[in-house]
């Protein structure tokens, strides 16, 4: 173990760190990787220190990191980190979690770094680290953490360790913890379906929570409906649903399909009228009474996202005479509360990724490199809040 004596004038250079993450001078020694002078690892991240939006108010920091950590720290190296929904809202101010500004990067203005979901590795370890080793791949525990950095100093609990990294990719590993999460919970935790009878229905089939969910059904025996947008042309609505079906939806139906005569009696006849036990509600606003229409008596519907930003509305009766039960999920409610459960989870739709039996959604995988410029990577996540797109946007490190 080296001890490096940092001149007073270089250790002036470093941002003012907290008493919390401050560098203890005597201590491991880490791994360089962007090394600066001494062996400070040079670092970038993506902060905000005002909401807006993202890309107003995102700027580009460089900092450095002392090659020196306390005994209780682990360095990280980023590898992938996905841009969700979620992390634009955060971003806006218009997200129940926010993380507070801090001024532990030495930025000039207190402030937070984007994102919350990805797959880091261990560059370095503390002395007094037990739980994980360089080399290991980790997940964030809770979020909130701030993910869209090339490094991070942690702390052990902060983290979950990916306990077999074999045959996965930073990709597969950095989305996991959001949106597969979210389908696995919904699917188990609101109501009993019974494999080989029970159906489930839900809006916004293509997202990343979808896609999860037409897999998890899939392999738990549960069918499903789908509903998508209608896309511009009839070729791109039918590639769009061969997609879904290939992935192993039961059933595709557009909005518009769903609406229809037609579209209700093909529930009504598929699902026996009393075996939709599950609507999961992506989008919200008026179109989602359509949905919750055709759930049968005492079925729930699980409301986890509010794409179309409009308020849902639902008929009294469905309440009175139908007796379906509404809900709301949160995924950070419930990671927060179960850090253990969320590691089983995890693992085994991991375990299910490894075996082939659950696909990744469609990527868009935008590079961070050490000259990337600030322009690009901000116009990267602002284009992440259009609708119709072809891919989740995922940051992917390279010589960072
Ligand atoms: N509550 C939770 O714990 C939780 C966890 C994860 C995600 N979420 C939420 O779930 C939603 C989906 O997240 P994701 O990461 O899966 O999204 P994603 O992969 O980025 O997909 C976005 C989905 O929203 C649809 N969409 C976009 N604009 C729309 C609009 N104006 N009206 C109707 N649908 C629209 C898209 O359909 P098109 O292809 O037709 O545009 C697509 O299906 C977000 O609201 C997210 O915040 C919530």
């Amino acid at each position: 173990m080296t001890t490096m004596l940092i001149p007073r004038a270089v250790r002036a250079q470093a941002p003012a760190l907290s008493k919390e993450l401050a560098p203890n001078y005597g201590s491991t020694v880490c791994r360089r990787w962007k090394s600066g002078p001494y062996g400070y690892t040079q670092a970038k991240a993506l902060v905000y220190s005002k909401y807006g939006d993202p890309s107003n108010v995102l700027s580009l920091h460089t900092h450095s990191i002392s090659p020196s950590l306390p005994s209780n720290q682990l360095l990280l190296r980023t590898l992938a980190t996905p841009i969700n929904p979620a992390d634009i809202n955060q971003i806006q101010g218009v997200y129940p979690s926010r993380p507070p500004f801090t001024t532990l990067l030495g930025t000039p203005e207190p402030s937070a770094v984007g994102g919350n979901e990805g797959c880091f590795q261990v560059q370095s370890v503390g002395s007094a680290i037990k739980s994980v080793q360089k080399g290991d791949w980790v997940i964030m525990k809770n979020t909130g953490f701030g993910t869209w950095r090339t490094h991070a100093l942690a702390k052990e609990n902060n983290v979950l360790k990916i306990e077999d990294k074999e045959g996965l990719s930073p990709l597969q590993v950095g989305t996991v913890s959001v949106n597969p999460c979210t389908a696995y919970r919904m699917l188990k935790d609101f109501t009993t379906l019974e494999p080989s009878q029970d159906w489930f229905i839900q809006n916004g089939a293509n997202s990343g929570v979808g896609r999860a969910a037409i897999q998890l059904g899939r392999e738990w025996g549960y069918s499903s409906i789908n509903i998508i947008r209608d896309r511009k042309t009839a070729e791109d609505t039918e590639a769009m649903k061969k997609e879904l079906l290939d992935l192993g939806a039961t059933k595709v139906l557009t909005e518009s399909e769903l609406q229809s005569r037609e579209g209700a009696a093909h529930i009504i006849d598929w699902t026996g009228g009393k075996n939709l036990k599950l609507g999961l509600n992506c989008v919200g606003g008026p179109q989602t009474q359509a949905l919750t229409k055709t759930l049968s008596q005492g079925a729930h519907l699980v409301t986890y996202g509010a794409m179309s930003k409009q308020p849902l509305s639902v008929p009294t009766g469905l309440l009175i005479f139908k007796d379906i039960k509404f809900s709301g999920y949160w995924v950070s409610r419930w990671s927060d509360a179960h850090p253990e459960e969320k590691k089983k989870t995890v693992e085994e739709i991991l375990t299910l990724t490894r075996e082939g039996k659950f696909k990744d959604v469609p990527f868009q995988e935008m590079r961070w490199d050490w000259g990337t410029e600030e322009s690009v990577l901000k116009g990267g996540i602002a284009g992440t809040l259009e609708g119709f797109r072809s891919g989740k946007g995922v940051l992917v490190y390279g010589d960072t």
